[in-house]
């Protein structure tokens, strides 16, 4: 007989969390969650929640999928595993490679596999490295990604995140990564400041900084289309037109890690066309399979694959890649993935969605304790101020978001806090009726924030 206080123990008797408090984990114990169905999850205690974060922004057809569960045991029945090295394929890897090649927001040559975001985007980093020394350019090695940026944990991607939390304690960033300016308007506008000055004032940052660190040595500059886990910030107006100008200047690549935005989030496939980023490398995970299964993706273009191609043929070999690049049960799940996106047209219902969900979020505006309502599609941030009107802050040991995170549980909601930003990302197939049961929620648990936490 399964027993959930015997479970949490066990939890902590045993498991090592990922992004936990550890020290206070025996004290507060884990949510086991235990099922899933449609945009709903269940703990195990009995206890269901509306999921308005798709888990990690992931689950993007919800917890119930019955094709992605079939694609996935078919995979398993058929060939369970093989992998990529010297020349090893398999037809779903194959299959998924193209299909990706065709719905790519610009023209992409090749797609190299990995099994998360981080992966794929430290993946993306050595590849700029041997792309450089390919070219005969061995000196033009440093990174650029932006405050506050989110881009995964590994040593290379946790350097590229902006965030405290990654580097703190953990010796990072590692040399030759740089960060500039984080682009939110709203925090970092001087006062009176259109957002299309403001955008201007960070490209010339940008330039300013390329030309101190010297553009011979500058490689890439990592963003994400919309910040995610940084607050989910978009981009103020013309930012990645002015930026893109200013890389284009001195031949630095662009890298847009669509891990969050990627397969509909932002009312478009990829965040890329949403905001007009032409990446060289484009990497992906998440709705990519809409998180059955562990994979992640990175495109590169023809600028940047043909130089890697030919090196590695004096080399002898590109001596990089994972046991389960290319998994062929992953790979079936994202292909299926893929097809239902496609023939449910995911996007147009993401459109349909995004009025109903927008007029709800600002409705929020102007409330007690909220500063500013932001985002963009389907993912959106309130960020809860102590005194909106004066920018000032809740007191960090308030934990007001933690605080508000708590409330939402007992109302039946998941939502995720940022510090004090509160994150909606429900899936994409959530629906008009489920979205007002989402705000529902949201308005009780809002109220009962705003009563107790004065
Ligand atoms: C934009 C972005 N990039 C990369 C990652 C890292 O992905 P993973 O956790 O699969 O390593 C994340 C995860 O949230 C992300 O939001």
């Amino acid at each position: 007989m399964y027993d959930p206080s015997e479970n949490a123990a066990a939890d902590i008797a045993a498991h090592f969390h990922s992004f936990t408090n550890l020290a206070a984990h025996p004290e507060v114990g884990p949510l086991v969650i235990t099922k899933g169905d449609g945009v709903f999850v269940e703990d195990d205690k009995g206890n269901r929640y509306l999921e308005a974060v798709s888990a990690l922004w992931c689950a993007s057809l919800g917890f119930s999928n019955e094709r992605l569960a079939k694609a996935g045991s078919d995979a398993l029945r058929g060939l369970p595993y093989y992998h990529t090295f010297t020349g090893r394929s398999n037809p779903t890897v194959i299959e998924l490679a193209n299909k990706l090649l065709s719905v790519a927001p610009v023209p992409m040559s090749k797609v190299f596999f990995a099994n998360s975001g981080s992966e794929a985007n430290d993946s993306a980093v050595k590849m700029i490295w041997y792309y450089h020394n390919a070219i005969g350019k061995p000196e033009k090695k440093k990174i650029i990604a932006r405050l506050n940026a989110y881009h995964g944990v590994t040593v290379a991607s946790a350097s590229l995140s902006g965030l405290v939390t990654n580097h703190r304690d953990f010796d990072l960033p590692i040399a030759n990564i740089l960060h500039v300016d984080c682009p939110h308007y709203f925090r970092y506008a001087e006062p009176g400041e259109s957002e299309e000055d403001f955008a201007t004032r960070l490209a010339d940052n940008l330039e300013k900084r390329i030309l101190a660190e010297g553009p011979d040595t500058v490689a890439a500059f990592f963003a994400e289309p919309v910040m995610g886990a940084g607050g989910v910030i978009p981009p103020p107006a013309t930012y990645f037109e002015k930026v893109q100008k200013v890389l284009a200047k001195y031949d630095v690549l662009l890298v847009a890690d669509e891990v969050v935005c990627g397969y509909g989030r932002t009312g478009e496939m990829f965040g890329s066309t949403t905001f007009g980023m032409k990446p060289d490398i484009l990497t992906t995970a998440k709705g990519l399979s809409s998180a059955y299964a562990p994979i992640s993706a990175v495109m590169v273009n023809e600028k940047v694959y043909a130089p890697i191609a030919r090196n590695s043929g004096t080399i002898g070999t590109f001596g990089h890649g994972f046991t389960y690049s290319g998994h062929p049960v992953s790979c079936a799940i994202a292909l299926e993935t893929l097809k239902i996106y496609e023939e449910d047209n995911v996007v147009g219902h993401v459109q349909s969605l995004i009025p109903q969900f927008w007029k709800a979020l600002r409705s929020y505006e102007g409330r007690k304790y909220v500063g500013e309502v932001r985002g963009v599609g389907l993912v959106a941030a309130i960020e809860l101020y102590a005194d909106p009107k004066n920018r000032t802050s809740f007191d960090p040991a308030a934990k007001a978001g933690a605080r508000l995170v708590e409330i939402g549980l007992t109302q039946g909601l998941i939502v995720r806090a940022l510090g004090d930003t509160i994150v909606f990302c429900p899936p994409l197939i959530i629906t008009a009726e489920e979205l007002d049961e989402l705000f529902a929620c949201f308005e009780r648990t809002m109220a009962i924030f705003e009563e107790t936490i004065g």
